[in-house]
């Protein structure tokens, strides 16, 4: 509207200046133009009465030459009439002839034509000779009524005005039509090159309609697509990484997206204990590390739910807002069966893939009925995700082996979701993945996903050998993507972390006083040295080989004994399951054999803790040890490492980490070492309680500062970054597909 008056206005101011300065014109015009008809007209009169005139004159016959006259006003409908002789006099002159008009003979000589305005109304007063034989008999004066002109010339206006009106109303209708498309290009084009939109597409799309601007959209172009991979490059490096760091990314790049995390293991399980629900957090590296991530993303999780109140503590909707004391976000309970827990959780993902992916000599164990419920279930919480959903499009963060054939399962129901799938286990070579007999079906689910991650390029490089091994698909390693069935899935390393400060670390006590607390609570001497294991009772953890690398530190290096004792805390994991349960009868009675043979009176060389500890009593522990052993046989990431250097804020301690965990490629300074090579773990305990309080500051120091940087919040962060950039991509294309008319580059 406002647009429309912008070019009325002025072209109606426009147009009326022309009539003001048209109209007197053209009024002036028709005057004249009129003048002269009634000169003409008077001129024929007195041409034709010259003859009948002369006679009556003769004559001499005043009535003859009235009736004649009177005859001639009305056949010809003149005013009036009149004869002026010679010697100046009125001969004879009709009853309305102007008194103003004489017969001074100088007069009518200088003026034959005149117009005489008369209150009444302009008169047209024009002086004819009558002639006879060359003889000058008088001049006839005829009057014509004007006001039929003033008439006409009053209509002559109106209809300019209206012509000009109508005009001016056409012209401004094409104008603001024309002007209209051209504004909005224009617009359009200057918004899409001010917003950056035009600039972030390839030269084909470059969407600005106006042509002038395309030659700039181009350049402008190309110095966006270069600062804005700066940008994304110096954002990752340059950002303090932290809960307010995510909300921007969720805030300003995802704008706002809807988040929904699906994970087997729920952050927060409510269980009975005699009629008191107790809220537990259970033993999991990847609940620990989404937890924060959640809580500063306020989605939903979708999860199992597995504890005995579970499902008393939810709503009608199975949703319950967690943490109970600052409710951030909320969890969707997934109920199963006791069937189904068994054949998908205890069976085809924890007897199945677990061992699979983990090389940790464990055979994997296959069933067709397991495969069938771990199929179910997945399709079960790919219905919740969709259901959950209040868009079309939401980014779902699919988590680890328990749902490998959900993000195929989602992107079927939602085709525009982002899905990212993350693997928190290892990914092992073609050769040992390819005895799965459900291979292709896994490797399908998995590439539903728009980016899959992996702790370290070592596993995404496997990953993509077994699909190009196993799958008719079309492997990029250059650009990290596999094409299969028309779709793209970005394979990206994401080394996932802890929060940091990690909360756990809040509340703790100074280090010295964790010291004594410890040890007092252990029944241990003040000034025992004490190592820590700190793991969920797991045969890829690696808890057998640390216990033989003490009892050949003790046999090597025996003034250790008495004055140094291991510390293993192992949160029960898994226990229905055969291999669970052997595992935890072969830890028991190895540290019960260390314990006799090296044991004695108020000391134990081993303090096996098979339960379930909090964040805040590990944290203690890890506050308390001069050293902790890492000895996964294989393991994803592997966060008790970064814990313990996060629990060092005195900068002590020393980290023995295995080489087959992904935390070995980022924490150099800690002392690698290979869990299955006894001689030399136990070398690194003798080293470790050896080592210069100097050296372990500086070797903790490092630590810290790379965990500090290198946080849970960079973690996700990156993911969310990349997904941001991947839906504004897909946006983009998406628009230049639905307009391919307005694209042509310029
Ligand atoms: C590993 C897996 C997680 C799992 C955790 C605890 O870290 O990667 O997905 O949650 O172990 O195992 P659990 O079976 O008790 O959930």
């Amino acid at each position: 509207m406002r647009l429309s008056l912008r070019f009325i206005v002025p072209l109606g101011i426009a147009l009326a200046a022309i009539a003001y300065a048209v109209v007197p014109l053209v009024d002036r015009l028709t005057l004249k133009w009129f003048v002269q008809d009634l000169e003409r007209r008077s001129e024929l009169i007195a041409n034709t009465m010259q003859e009948p005139f002369a006679d009556l004159l003769r004559e001499n016959s005043r009535p003859k030459l009235a009736r004649y006259f009177e005859g001639v006003i009305r056949g010809e409908r003149v005013f009036a009439i009149g004869f002026c002789q010679p010697d100046g006099k009125m001969l004879y002159a009709t009853r309305a002839f102007p008194p103003q008009v004489s017969c001074d003979p100088q007069t009518l000589a200088a003026d034959r034509d005149r117009v005489l305005q008369l209150e009444d109304g302009p008169l047209h007063v024009s002086v004819n000779p009558i002639d006879e034989g060359g003889n000058r008999l008088g001049e006839l004066v005829i009057v014509q009524d004007m006001s039929f002109v003033q008439r006409r010339s009053e209509d002559t206006k109106k209809y300019i005005f209206y012509l000009f009106a109508a005009i001016a109303a056409v012209v401004a209708l094409i104008t603001v039509v024309i002007a209209e498309i051209s504004w909005r290009g224009w617009v359009a084009g200057i918004k899409a090159l001010i917003s950056g939109e035009a600039l972030l597409r390839s030269p084909e799309q470059v969407n600005v309609s106006a042509p002038e601007l395309r030659p700039i959209a181009k350049d402008l172009q190309a110095l966006v697509h270069d600062l804005e991979s700066e940008r994304l490059g110096r954002d990752e490096s340059q950002t303090t990484w932290g809960p307010d760091a995510l909300r921007r990314i969720l805030r300003e790049d995802l704008k706002g997206d809807e988040v929904l995390i699906v994970s087997n293991r729920e952050p927060y399980i409510h269980e009975r204990h005699d009629n008191v629900i107790e809220i537990r957090r259970p033993a999991s590296g990847l609940v620990s590390a989404l937890e924060p991530v959640m809580r500063a993303c306020s989605g939903t999780w979708i999860a199992h739910g597995a504890g005995s109140a579970d499902r008393e503590s939810v709503d009608r909707y199975d949703r319950v807002m967690v943490p109970p004391d600052n409710p951030a976000y909320r969890i969707r309970r997934v109920w199963l069966t006791e069937q189904e827990e068994k054949g998908y959780y205890f069976g085809f993902a924890n007897e199945g893939l677990w061992p699979l992916c983990h090389i940790a000599h464990t055979r994997p164990v296959f069933r067709a009925e397991d495969w069938e419920y771990y199929k179910t279930v997945n399709q079960r919480f790919a219905e919740v995700v969709v259901a959950e959903s209040r868009t079309e499009d939401p980014i779902v963060l699919v988590q680890d082996y328990h749902f490998a054939l959900l993000p195929r399962m989602v992107r079927e129901r939602m085709p525009r979701a982002t899905i990212i799938t993350f693997w928190h286990i290892p990914w092992p070579n073609p050769e040992a993945f390819g005895i799965l007999p459900w291979r292709e079906e896994v490797l399908e689910g998995m590439l539903g996903s728009s980016i899959l991650g992996f702790h370290t390029q070592f596993h995404c490089n496997n990953f993509f050998d077994t699909v190009d091994r196993l799958l008719e698909a079309r492997v990029d390693r250059e650009t990290f993507t596999i094409s299969y069935g028309g779709e793209q899935t970005e394979v990206r390393r994401y080394p996932i972390s802890i929060e940091w400060p990690p909360s756990a670390l809040a509340h703790q006590l100074p280090v010295e006083e964790c010291r004594r607390v410890v040890r007092e609570r252990l029944g241990m001497a003040p000034d025992l040295r004490i190592g820590i294991g700190i793991d969920r009772l797991d045969y890829t953890k690696g808890i057998l080989e640390r216990f033989m690398a003490l009892e050949r530190l003790f046999e090597l290096e025996p003034h250790w004994v008495g004055r140094f004792a291991f510390v293993q805390v192992a949160a029960p994991s898994r226990s229905s399951i055969d291999e669970y349960q052997n595992f935890e009868a072969r830890v028991r009675a190895l540290a019960d054999k260390i314990n006799e043979r090296y044991g004695r009176p108020g000391y134990q060389p081993i303090v096996l803790k098979i339960e379930h500890h909090t964040a805040e009593q590990v944290f203690e522990l890890y506050r308390a040890a001069d050293l902790c052993y890492v000895s996964s046989l294989h393991d994803g990431m592997n966060l008790v490492a970064k814990e313990f250097v996060a629990a060092r804020d005195d900068d002590r301690g020393v980290l023995i980490l295995s080489q087959f965990t992904g935390a070995s490629r980022e924490l150099h300074e800690a002392l690698i070492v290979n869990p299955y090579d006894i001689e030399q773990s136990a070398a690194a305990m003798h080293i470790a309680l050896t080592m210069q309080p100097e050296e372990q500051s500086a070797r903790m120091r490092a630590m810290r500062s790379l965990v500090a940087e290198f946080n849970v919040y960079r973690w996700a962060g990156r993911m969310l970054l990349d997904a941001a950039r991947m839906r504004h991509r897909r946006r983009v294309l998406s628009r230049g597909r639905r307009a391919p008319r307005l694209t042509a580059a310029g």
